[in-house]
Formats: structure tokens, C-alpha cells, sequence
């Protein structure tokens, strides 16, 4: 049986603001100086973990149907009274699959998000990161008939709304003031959210390590709604904001693997140049795996993709737009629930 634990004792990696270089840039340069044709490289270089920013957020593809419209709600971020003070709120709540008692009801599958109030206004409101086209879509591509290249629905957005729900976070998540901001700090980060939402695209659904150990290398880092959350707090604290001692703890869905192989792009697997088997290898892998209804039925396929990921230690992950082998080993999985601190100005001043 595949190996799940609902919780460890490494710890994450703290996102921060992720970061422009990439595993493409880092090969890039090294592929354009080599003239074979092999269409699998070995990277080059250990830390290549971190997601790519884009000049800008493509139109989706017609295809990509959402199943629940994104952001029914979301307005403009308002701009506040420089004067005004804002009440930051930490917001997270079980995925609703999870909260009753079965089978996964254990694993801390978690949601985060943000929430702000104007003193002046009185005025709350709610942030957060999610799929456009929910996580199955994010995490399998669809295999569609006449097409060889596996297709993708997986961008995810912030979304920015008027109201505080607070019986939802209550009940059985958290909702607590982590800092008090200016109006001007708002502004300010509200800025930052304009673009990093234009540029931070795609949801990565796996964080992927060489080992559970907490130095352990990170060959790839998710990019998920708690990672957008940290960045705000990052975001926050670089302006100045000081943060009260609050426990917090996200949810991560964690890969074991040895140094990932680079395979290529769509183009370069899938075109005309493209090496036939592999191409034909990364299909079969997903073939299994189509996207999903329900974060249950995810969940309950995540397990069968882990179960072929054990007998054959593959798995075809595909990040930033290209696609990386990863000879996957012991334990394979984990999905945990581990604390990663909120941030630690880099201003000494205080913002309000
Ligand atoms: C996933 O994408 C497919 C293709 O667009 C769509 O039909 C389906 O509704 C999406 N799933 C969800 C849960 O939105
Ligand atoms: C982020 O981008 C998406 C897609 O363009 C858009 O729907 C959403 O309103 C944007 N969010 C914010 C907070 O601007
Ligand atoms: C947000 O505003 C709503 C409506 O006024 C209120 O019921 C709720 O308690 C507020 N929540 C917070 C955290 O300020
Ligand atoms: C909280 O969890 C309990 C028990 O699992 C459930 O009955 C209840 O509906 C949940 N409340 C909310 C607001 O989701
Ligand atoms: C895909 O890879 C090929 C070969 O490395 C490269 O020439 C091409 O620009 C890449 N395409 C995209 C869209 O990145
Ligand atoms: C094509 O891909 C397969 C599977 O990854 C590999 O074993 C084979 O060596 C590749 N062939 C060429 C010509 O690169
Ligand atoms: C939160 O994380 C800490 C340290 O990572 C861990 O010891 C603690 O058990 C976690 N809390 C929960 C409720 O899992």
C-alpha cells in the first residue's frame, strides 16, 4: 500500500517570492551548447526548484470548461485611506471533502486564504489563490482524441472579494488577526497582487524532494493557494508589517525522487521531431489519470497513481511547461501539515 502519512516531521521550504529563474533558463544555456540529440539531459544544477514568471496570462483555452465559475464574486481590490488601518486575517478551512470522518477525513487537506478589515469603513474582505478549472484539471492533463501532446487546464488566480464568511474558517479551521496594517500598505501590496497574478500562472500541485530530511533538496516547489498566502505575509512584512506569534501550519503534497531528468517541451516531445516512445510513455502514464469531478475522486485516484509510482518508480511531473522524469523512491508520497513561520520584517519600522 502506498505509503500516506498524515503528517511528518520534516519541514517546508518557504516559498517567498518565487523566483524568475528557472529550470528552463538553467538548461537553456547548457542544451544551446551541446549539439546532441538526446532527448533526455541530465540538469546540470541541484537548485532548480522554483516556478517561472510569465511576461503575462495567456487567454484560456475554450476547452477548459470550469465546472464552478472562478471568483463568481471577486471585485477590483479597492484602494484604501492611506490613514485607514487594516485588521490582517489568517483564514483556513478544511477542503470539503475532508470534514467528515472517512477514509481521508484524517489527512489535513487544507484552504487557505486572507482576510482584511477597514476600521474606517468597517468594511471586510477575502483573498485567495485557487484553480480556475479545480485541481484534477491542475494536476492530470487530458488525453483528447486526434491530439498526440497530453492538454492542460492549469492556471490558477487570485481572487479578491467583498465579505468575510466567518462560520466557514470558525467551525473547523482558523480565523485570526496575524498583523494591522496602514491603508498605504495596503495600496501597496494590492499592487504587488496585480502582478503577481498576471505573471505567477499556472498551478503546480507537487512539491517534490529528494528525501523526507528536513535539508533535504527540493527539486521542484508547488505553486498552490497556501504558497500565494505566503507570499501576501512576505509581501506584508517586507512593507513593514510585524506579525503577532501565531502558529501556522499548511498543508503539502510531497514527492520523494531522485535528481529529475529533463525530457523536453510539447514541441519537442510531441512534435515531429519528437522521440516517438517517449512520447508514447508519458500518454500511457496519465492515461489513467484523467481529471476528476470531486476532490474525492482525486484523492482516491492520487492513490492508484502512487501505486504505479511504486512498482515501476516513475513518474512524468510537468513543470513550468516542460515535462521532467523523476525516478521516484521511498516514500514515494506525503501529504502533511507542518508549520511554516509568518515572516519577520526586513523593515524595522512599524507601518501604523
Ligand atoms: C476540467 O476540465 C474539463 C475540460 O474543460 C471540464 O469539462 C471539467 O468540468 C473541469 N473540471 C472541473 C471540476 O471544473
Ligand atoms: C487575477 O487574474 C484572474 C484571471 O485574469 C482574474 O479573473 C482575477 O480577477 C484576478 N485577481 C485579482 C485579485 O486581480
Ligand atoms: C466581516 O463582515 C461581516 C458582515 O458585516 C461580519 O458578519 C463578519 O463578522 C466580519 N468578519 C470579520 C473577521 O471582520
Ligand atoms: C465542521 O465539522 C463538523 C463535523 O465534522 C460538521 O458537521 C460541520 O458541518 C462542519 N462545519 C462547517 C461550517 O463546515
Ligand atoms: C521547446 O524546446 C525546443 C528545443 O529545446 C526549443 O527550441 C523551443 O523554443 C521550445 N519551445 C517552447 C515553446 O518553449
Ligand atoms: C526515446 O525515448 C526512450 C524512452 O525515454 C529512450 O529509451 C530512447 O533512448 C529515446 N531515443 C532516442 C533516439 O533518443
Ligand atoms: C503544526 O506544525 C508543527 C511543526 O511543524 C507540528 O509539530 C504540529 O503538530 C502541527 N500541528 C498540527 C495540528 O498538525
Amino acid at each position: 500500500t502506498p505509503s500516506v502519512a498524515a503528517s511528518g516531521s520534516q519541514s517546508l521550504p518557504v516559498a517567498g517570492a518565487a523566483h524568475p529563474t528557472s529550470p528552463t533558463q538553467a538548461l537553456g544555456k547548457w542544451q544551446s551548447s551541446c549539439s546532441s540529440r538526446e532527448a533526455v539531459l541530465i540538469i546540470p544544477c541541484a537548485s532548480l526548484s522554483q516556478c517561472r514568471r510569465f511576461d503575462y496570462r495567456p487567454k484560456t483555452d475554450p476547452y477548459c470548461q470550469a465546472r464552478y465559475t472562478f471568483c463568481p464574486t471577486g471585485s477590483a481590490v479597492p484602494v484604501m485611506k492611506e490613514e485607514d488601518v487594516i485588521e490582517v486575517y489568517r483564514l483556513q478551512a478544511p477542503v470539503w471533502e475532508f470534514k467528515y470522518g472517512d477514509l481521508l477525513g484524517h489527512l489535513k487537506i487544507m484552504h487557505d486564504a486572507v482576510g482584511f478589515r477597514s476600521a474606517l469603513t468597517g468594511k471586510n474582505y477575502t483573498m485567495e489563490w485557487y484553480e480556475l478549472f479545480q485541481l484534477g484539471n491542475c494536476t492530470f492533463p487530458h488525453l483528447r482524441p486526434g491530439m498526440d501532446a497530453p492538454f492542460w487546464c492549469n492556471q490558477g488566480a487570485a481572487c479578491f472579494y467583498e465579505g468575510i464568511d466567518d462560520a466557514h474558517w470558525k467551525e473547523n479551521g482558523t480565523l485570526v488577526l496575524v498583523t494591522t496594517i496602514s491603508g498605504a500598505m495596503f495600496n501597496e501590496m494590492a499592487k504587488w497582487v496585480k502582478y503577481d497574478n498576471e505573471t505567477g500562472i499556472y498551478y503546480e500541485t507537487w512539491t517534490v524532494q529528494a528525501s523526507p530530511d528536513k535539508k533535504s533538496t527540493v527539486w521542484f516547489d508547488s505553486y498552490e493557494c497556501s504558497k500565494f498566502i505566503l507570499r501576501t505575509y512576505q509581501k506584508l512584512a517586507d512593507l513593514g508589517a510585524v506579525f503577532n506569534k501565531v502558529q501556522t501550519n499548511y498543508t503539502s503534497i510531497i514527492l520523494f525522487s531522485g535528481e529529475p531528468i529533463y525530457l523536453g517541451n510539447e514541441t519537442s516531445i510531441f512534435g515531429p521531431q519528437g522521440n516517438k516512445t517517449l512520447a508514447a510513455a508519458i500518454r500511457d502514464f496519465y492515461y489513467p489519470f484523467k481529471p476528476h469531478k470531486t476532490v474525492r475522486e482525486f484523492f482516491v485516484d492520487l492513490l492508484k497513481i502512487i501505486d504505479r509510482v511504486i512498482l515501476n518508480h516513475e513518474f512524468y511531473l510537468f513543470y513550468n511547461l516542460e515535462y521532467w522524469f523523476l525516478p521516484m523512491k521511498f516514500p514515494y508520497l506525503k501529504i502533511i501539515y507542518e508549520e511554516v513561520p509568518l515572516p519577520v520584517g526586513s523593515k524595522t519600522s512599524v507601518g501604523v
